[in-house]
């Protein structure tokens, strides 16, 4: 398998570094000449990987494309480019559908979408696909699995979930701050609200088959100080307001991917 890569930026230097610390059969791999700090690396780091300059030669010559450029310089880059049957296309760009890549892109290639995260390049993070061709989901099976979306909605609302890491960090920082007000050192705190989380989302991944809310039952002893501070969080509508961040990033993602 040749990999090519149209834009090779932070999530690109992520995909290939990721790979590459894989059994993924992968004979060459080709990235566009810019981002130049990203492609200089990586080609002084691997032997694998090549540089090029014209994104078509990077069409012509692998078998499954990456395009990894920012939505706004997406139709400028891509439009004239050409990519026949058998090569399959991974559009990572945020918010441009399928059928405005085959406006831009003329040939008949395969197109999927994908939305990895910088954690690839440690093989732990899942990665939503779509509509999830086997080629493409074996290959971020590498990188710490893959789900299909079955419908354009299901992939925006992965997007939407995905957008959810800043308020994570927002309520451990909220945490601390309120901990350090009670005396705690920052430090200490982070360390503690860190070591938390951590435990509690490998816990989760070793239990796949509970549902989050069973495992909420399992850590709300009735009576308890969880289970008090869940049914706070409830009264105050944290769980609405939760529903309503998310509804208006699917409403921008959806109203993105119209202009494009
Ligand atoms: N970062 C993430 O976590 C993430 C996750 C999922 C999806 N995405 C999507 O992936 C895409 C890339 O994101 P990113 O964070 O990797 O962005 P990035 O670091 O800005 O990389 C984009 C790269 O595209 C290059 N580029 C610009 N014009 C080009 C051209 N004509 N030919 C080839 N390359 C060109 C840029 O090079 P110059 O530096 O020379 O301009 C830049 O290095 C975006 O559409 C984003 O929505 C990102």
């Amino acid at each position: 398998m040749k990999l090519g890569f149209i834009g090779t930026g932070v999530i690109s230097d992520a995909v290939i570094r990721g790979l590459l610390s894989t059994d993924y059969s992968v004979s060459e791999i080709i990235v566009s000449t810019r981002g130049r700090m990203f492609s200089q690396k990586l080609t002084a780091d691997f032997e694998i990987v090549r540089a090029e300059d014209d994104n078509q030669a990077i069409m012509d010559s692998a078998d499954m494309v990456f395009l990894a450029i920012r939505p706004q310089d997406a139709q400028k880059v891509l439009t004239g480019l050409k990519a026949g049957p058998e090569t399959q296309i991974v559009s990572l760009i945020a918010t441009i559908p399928i059928e405005t890549l085959q406006g831009w892109i003329s040939g008949g290639a395969s197109f999927d979408r994908a939305i990895p995260l910088p954690a690839v390049a440690h093989c732990n993070c899942v990665t939503a696909v779509y509509p999830g061709s086997d080629n493409v989901i074996a290959l971020f099976d590498k990188l710490g699995g893959a789900v299909a979306a079955d419908t354009i909605d299901a992939f925006d609302g992965y997007a939407a979930g995905s957008a959810l890491m800043a308020t994570y960090f927002e309520i451990l920082e909220n945490a601390a701050q309120w901990m350090v007000a009670q005396g705690s050192d920052y430090t200490d705190a982070r360390r503690y609200l860190a070591a938390l989380f951590s435990g509690l989302s490998d816990n989760t991944l070793k239990s796949p088959d509970q549902s989050f809310a069973e495992l909420v039952d399992g850590h709300a002893t009735p009576g308890g100080l969880n289970e008090q501070v869940a049914q706070t969080f409830i009264r105050e509508k944290g769980g609405a307001a939760l529903h309503t961040a998310l509804d208006d990033v699917f409403a921008r993602i959806k109203a993105a991917s119209g202009d494009n």
